[in-house]
């Protein structure tokens, strides 16, 4: 889900870059799903969950990545922000906050691209092999816990913000 609304926000970007303007709602659930899928679902699984035992198995090996990893999600969360400021005054068709918008979802869909490129092809391979299979079943089960836990509502809620994401950008005049 993550990757399709990352698609999604490149094409807005794109669309910015080349002089339209994407209805303001279109940034609005950029950030609404930047705060609440990204953020408080899977970046809260990952720092809560997995970090957590990984730092353990790995008695502070990897710590200085696991580090990394965090920091790039509290980069993610300040140009989230930097975004949900300049809203009010794209609305209102201030060009200087339209170009605030620009450079902080280019550096947002940067980061996250790389982040999760990152995770999911270097740091994940590589430091999961040392856990054995009783662990991943626990990794798992917490995860299914969280996702319990943080409801399902969630993934439609998030599934329709990035539907709505992609026929913005259709219908944008
Ligand atoms: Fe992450
Ligand atoms: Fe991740």
């Amino acid at each position: 889900m993550i990757r399709h609304y990352l698609d999604n926000v490149t094409l807005g970007l794109e669309a910015l870059e080349n002089g339209r303007k994407p209805p303001a709602r279109f940034f609005e659930n950029v950030c609404t799903f930047a705060r609440t899928f990204t953020d408080r679902y899977h970046h809260f699984k990952e720092e809560h969950v997995l970090f957590v035992r990984l730092a353990e198995k790995h008695q502070g090996a990897i710590d200085a990545q696991l580090d990394a990893l965090r920091h790039q999600h509290e980069r993610g969360r300040a140009l989230v922000g930097e975004v949900a400021g300049a809203l009010e005054g794209y609305r209102k068709g201030d060009e200087q906050m339209t170009g605030r918008i620009v450079e902080a979802i280019a550096a947002y869909a940067a980061l996250l691209r790389r982040h999760m490129h990152q995770e999911d092809h270097v740091f994940y391979p590589m430091v999961l092999e040392a856990f054995s299979g009783d662990e991943l079943a626990a990794v798992q089960s917490a995860f299914a816990e969280a996702r319990a836990r943080s409801g399902e509502r969630t993934f439609e809620t998030s599934h329709a913000l990035v539907t709505e994401m992609g026929s913005l950008l259709v219908h944008m005049t």
